[in-house]
């Protein structure tokens, strides 16, 4: 089982537009599958996106099987936010792997409807609501280089510091 390191803000790839995924073969399953080790190797990891462990193509990740609020993950490769179905805004609180140090006051939508090809390279069609259209909305922001703290109203307001309780 192969696990990958999680890059860590300020690692460039974090920042990078990822590339549209071309070819559905062995390669992509094998990526995919490294992809979710990595993610479930990590305490309460719910979503993960390539260029976390460095590979800047669109693939991502949500996982809520846990959550019990979603039967099965979502796979997702080259996943769109349809415009025409963006709801009002709610405010909630985020965290992310890259950013391990930091908690977030970050305005979302309620729920959005995406599009995307699953492993086989069918289009599917899927409407989130709740913490799974957060997550979606969070991990399809890595894809195009962006951060949950490039969604605060205020940096210095909204950004949270995590409690770390050190040993002696
Ligand atoms: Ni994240």
């Amino acid at each position: 089982m192969k696990i990958l390191p999680i890059r860590i803000f300020p690692d460039p790839v974090l920042r990078a537009e990822c590339d549209l995924v071309t070819r559905f073969d062995a390669a992509l399953s094998t990526f995919v599958n490294t992809l979710w080790n990595t993610m479930k190797q990590q305490p309460g990891g719910i979503g993960i996106a390539a260029p976390q462990i460095g590979i800047s193509k669109q693939i991502a990740i949500v996982d809520l099987t846990k959550k019990q609020t979603a039967t099965s993950p979502i796979f997702m490769i080259n996943p769109k936010i349809l415009a025409s179905a963006v709801s009002r805004n709610c405010v909630v609180r985020e965290g992310c792997m890259s950013l391990p140090d930091f908690t977030a006051n970050v305005i979302r939508s309620e729920t959005v409807t995406i599009e995307y090809l699953n492993l086989a390279g069918e289009t599917i069609r899927h409407h989130a609501v709740g913490l799974e259209a957060i997550c979606v909305q969070h991990e399809i922001d890595h894809l195009n280089g962006q951060l949950f703290v490039d969604r605060v109203s205020s940096l210095k307001g909204d950004v949270f510091r995590r409690k770390r309780y050190l040993k002696e």
